[in-house]
């Protein structure tokens, strides 16, 4: 069995599961960043988990652009995102990005994470014009505080538990 890992990520939550989930594969393995490798050979695998961050209530889209150039392959998915991931807008994502992968391939899981938003964006949300769509309310800034902590080791720990059981 040969195992891809594919990641993308801006400020590194994303690679950090990435890196969690590449420690517990058993098969021959290989781990590969999309933001700095474009023409990635797929022929090889037999599985392909693909790591994206939540960007505008999608997958990124240096990894959905990955994703729609497969077919017929066993895919894994894990994403990051600033929200909670049992809330409404983290169980919607989730919905619309298996959707996608379910398209022309197997999906085979789907794990969700929570990760620290940069800190570049909450300063843009507290400004013109993305306060109007982003103001920074006290609930906001408290779910931003509660993601700042995160992914930490018990996130970590559960991506790779996921990861050994639909694996197996
Ligand atoms: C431009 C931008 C858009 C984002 N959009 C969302 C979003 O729609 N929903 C959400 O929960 N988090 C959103 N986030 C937060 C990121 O998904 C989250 O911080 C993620 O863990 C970043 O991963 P990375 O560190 O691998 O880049 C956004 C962050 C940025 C910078």
């Amino acid at each position: 069995m040969n195992t891809l890992i594919t990641y993308a990520t801006l400020t590194g939550n994303t690679k950090k599961v990435a890196q969690s989930i590449y420690d517990i594969v058993k098969d021959n393995k290989q781990i590969i960043c999309l933001n700095e490798n474009k023409n990635i050979d797929t022929n090889n695998f037999d599985t392909i988990i693909i790591g994206y961050w939540v960007d505008k209530g999608h997958m990124d889209n240096v990894s959905k652009k990955f994703l729609k150039n497969l077919k017929n392959k066993n895919i894994a998915l894990f994403g990051t995102l600033g929200a909670d991931p049992n809330s409404d807008h983290g169980k919607n994502v989730q919905a619309k990005v298996n959707k996608l992968c379910s398209e022309n391939n197997n999906c085979i899981g789907s794990f969700l994470c929570q990760g620290k938003v940069d800190p570049k964006l909450v300063e843009k949300m507290g400004k013109f014009p993305l306060n109007l769509v982003h103001p920074l309310t006290p609930e906001r800034l408290a779910r931003i505080e509660e993601a700042s902590k995160h992914p930490n080791h018990d996130d970590l720990e559960k991506a790779q538990k996921y990861f050994l059981q639909i694996l197996d």
